[in-house]
């Protein structure tokens, strides 16, 4: 499409947007009596209209029937966990058995590692990106001093090379080839929280598995991003949390996927709980844990039902926007925020410079702008004319419009507000 940088091109993009009505399906937060301009979906999805009431009948039920709420109502709770991964499936590409609903992102990566991190021999050494979420970092530490190793030694981190922003496709695959004799575990972010570099897991996946390695995906800035196809891409394992582009509350229940070949694999050194024993018998309370056969059989506790409530109210949402369309929308809203910042790049030149990479598969919604003048001061400047974007130490401002909520004209806003302030600042 010829974009054309003006207010009426903006508002035209919104009038033929068929996703334009679901704006109205969430709770904009409101700046100095003005709806903001949120641009934090990759931080904190906003409030879906309809969660209250999900969250109402859970409470309704519980209140009705107390612990039969599992067995009766309209939706018995011991099958709510499967109304989420149907639509899930088609957000991550899996099958909905490879899916389970549980915990938060770290806590299931730590649970994935139990079962997928098995150092033996000289096979110990594990491959990760460069500045991975610190969370993600002291997830690997503690793992591999767990197993009585030393993270220095285990612990590859690729990195971009000297000058570059991203790290190379070319330069994983050659790590990955330089140590596969000592490699047993490939664990990589789909996106790069601070970049928001998209890395084509496919060919991470088929990399770590011609050298022998498992390889697993920390998604928590891809899963309802960009399109993913981890059973296609025959990914082992995969994590994500809920509260980012999946817009369901701030430290909403997480999801994890296990490719469907270990499902059988009932003697896998894993942490079991109840509620991963196999339902037939679960509630015989029989001694020897046996597994159900499926992503399910990873769960530990009792699900958290007002969490998996708040997660089926955004799901429903995207269920019914449809994925292909949710996709069709964030390439352009992201294409005409590049239109946008290339338009400023050259008006107020030296003052910033886009990190993400450029390039279609290698970004979702997420841009990073390195400021390379008074930082701090335009991101004040922005929050302050209503424009939530985020500040990352030391000088990046990270922004996500989004295909559910935002509109091409609060691109425009934003894109215009920006200039203003860096010209005052020049
Ligand atoms: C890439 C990445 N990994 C892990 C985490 C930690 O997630 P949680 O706090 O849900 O465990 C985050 C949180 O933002 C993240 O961005």
């Amino acid at each position: 499409m010829q974009f054309e940088n003006s207010l009426s091109f903006a508002r035209g993009l919104d009038t033929i947007d068929p996703l334009k009505d679901f704006r109205k399906q969430f709770i904009i937060p409101v700046h100095d009596g003005k709806e903001q301009i949120y641009f934090l979906g990759n931080s904190l999805g906003l409030q879906p209209v309809r969660t209250q009431s999900y969250l109402q009948e859970i409470l309704n039920g519980w209140g009705k029937y107390g612990v039969e709420g599992f067995f009766m109502g309209e939706n018995p709770w011991i099958h709510y966990h499967d109304t989420l991964t149907k639509t899930l499936s088609t957000v991550v590409g899996a099958l909905p058995h490879e899916i389970v609903v549980m915990n938060q992102l770290t806590v299931n990566l730590h649970l994935m590692m139990v079962s997928f991190y098995r150092p033996s021999g000289k096979r110990k050494k594990i491959i990760c990106e460069a500045k991975a979420f610190p969370s993600d970092q002291y997830m690997f530490e503690t793992q591999i001093k767990h197993h009585g190793l030393d993270p220095q030694e285990v612990l590859i981190e690729v990195a971009p090379r000297a000058g570059e922003h991203h790290i190379r496709q070319e330069d994983i695959r050659q790590a990955i080839q330089q140590h596969q004799d000592e490699l047993t575990l490939v664990l990589w972010g789909g996106i790069n929280y601070y970049t928001g570099q998209l890395f084509d897991m496919q060919a991470i996946t088929q990399a770590a598995h011609a050298a022998g390695a498992v390889v697993g995906f920390d998604l928590a800035h891809a899963a309802g991003n960009v399109p993913l196809q981890l059973h296609n891409w025959d990914v082992d394992f995969a994590c994500w949390c809920s509260y980012k582009y999946l817009n369901s509350g701030p430290g909403t229940v997480g999801g994890a996927y296990i490719h469907e070949r270990y499902h059988g694999k009932t003697d896998m050194p894993r942490f079991a709980g109840w509620w991963g024993y196999e339902k037939e018998t679960r509630f015989l309370m029989q001694q020897g844990f046996k597994p159900v056969q499926s992503a399910e059989g990873w769960q530990l506790s009792t699900p958290a039902l007002l969490l998996q409530a708040s997660h089926k109210a955004a799901l429903d949402i995207i269920e019914e926007a449809e994925w292909g369309q949710i996709q069709e929308k964030r390439k352009l809203l992201n294409a005409w925020l590049w239109f946008l910042l290339d338009d400023l790049q050259t008006q107020v030149a030296g003052n910033i410079e886009i990190i993400t990479p450029r390039a279609e598969r290698e970004k979702g919604c997420q841009v990073s702008i390195h400021m390379l003048k008074n930082g701090k001061a335009v991101f004040d400047a922005l929050s302050k004319a209503g424009i939530m974007v985020d500040w990352r130490e030391p000088n990046v401002i990270r922004l996500a419009p989004v295909p559910l909520y935002n509109t091409f004209e609060e691109v425009w806003q934003f894109n215009n507000i920006l200039r203003q302030i860096l010209q005052q600042q020049a």
